[in-house]
């Protein structure tokens, strides 16, 4: 599906490089609907400020005991016919759940990806909202939903930064950790965690200014009808920010291969391959779900410092940036 798309043919012909600033604008043109132009500006911001560090080596529990754990009381009762929930993969965190906070635990990879992303979605909203990058809390007075928090690892930072932030997971025992980890802060304990779906969300119409699912969407059942809750949790001309790891071979090599069978620094058996989504396809659904993607950059890992920063290289991690548009365009 993703040769489709033919990006660095059409990336040549098509592209606008504004090396000045940084941010290069790229044109996306799907065989599909030859009319439509996707159109999403690459990310580079050095100067963000980071954000704390964290840790370094992991040992990982083992495969069998992901699958040893699938007790359906930790997880979201009444998934419809049409939930994002994969109970299978939702066994896999719920096995996990008391290492949220370990940072040398199975999530040291999401501790050490967080000063990029917390940057990258600082630099976008910012730009967005208008507010000031440099400010303490440049996210006072927004609303964001952390949909798939986990422990609350972004959510935190988040709410450190002025938001006002819900957090919800479909595992409950992931929502009772990132509670107690959060009322360890007077600043944290705002934060609202809940045990629930984007898409009951959906039932219930609570909007945000703000709409992140970072790291989740490769573990959902349906990942258009997914994106389809994203955008109706997001007010008209309000963001949503997605991150995931891409379908490629490098990817393959490095976030399955590596970082699950040779460093172990995640279980076994933690990503299908067969589930993760290119770039391409994921600007495609957000697009067809009222979401227009205009930024978005790549993860890359220093082995050398342990240290994840931004680049314009998507062939593993990314992240992207999008805004909902009042009108569906296919
Ligand atoms: C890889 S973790 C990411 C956690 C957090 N977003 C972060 O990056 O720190 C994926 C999380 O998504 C949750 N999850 C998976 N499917 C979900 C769904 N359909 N609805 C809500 N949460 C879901 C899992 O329970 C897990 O906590």
């Amino acid at each position: 599906m993703a040769s489709k798309f033919r990006i660095n043919q059409l990336r040549a012909l098509s592209s606008t490089v504004f090396h000045g600033i940084g941010v290069r604008h790229y044109y996306l043109h799907a065989n599909r609907s030859p009319q439509t132009l996707y159109h999403f500006r690459h990310f580079s911001d050095a100067s963000s400020p980071p954000l704390s560090p964290a840790a370094s080596s992991s040992a990982p529990p083992q495969n069998a005991e992901l699958q040893s754990v699938n007790r359906p009381e930790d997880i979201v009762r009444n998934a419809s016919a049409t939930s994002s929930v994969n109970q299978f993969e939702l066994a896999k965190f719920s096995a996990i759940a008391d290492t949220w906070w370990d940072s040398e635990g199975p999530f040291k990879p999401l501790h050490a990806l967080n000063p990029a992303r917390v940057s990258f979605i600082r630099s976008t909203l910012c730009r967005h909202f208008r507010r000031d990058p440099c400010s303490i809390r440049p996210f006072e007075g927004l609303k964001i939903i952390d949909v798939g928090c986990g422990g609350g690892i972004l959510s935190e930072p988040l709410a450190r930064m002025g938001a006002t932030v819900t957090g919800i997971d479909a595992v409950d025992k992931n929502i009772k950790i990132a509670r107690v980890h959060a009322d360890l802060d007077p600043v944290t304990s705002t934060i609202e965690y809940c045990c629930t779906t984007a898409e009951k969300l959906v039932e219930q119409q609570k909007e945000f200014d703000a709409v992140i699912a970072s790291e989740v969407i490769e573990h959902v059942a349906d990942p258009s009808g997914f994106c389809q809750s994203l955008a109706a949790l997001t007010v008209p001309n309000g963001a949503t920010v997605v991150s995931t790891i891409n379908r490629s071979m490098r990817s393959f090599a490095t976030a399955i291969v590596a970082a699950e069978y040779i460093l172990r620094w995640l279980p076994r058996g933690t990503h299908q391959w067969s589930s993760l989504l290119t770039p391409e396809e994921l600007v495609l659904i957000l697009q067809r779900a009222s979401i227009s993607v205009e930024e978005m950059a790549g993860f890359v890992y220093n082995p050398l410092t342990g240290q994840w920063s931004l680049s314009d290289d998507t062939s593993v991690n990314y992240i992207a940036f999008g805004t909902k548009v009042s009108q569906k365009t296919d």
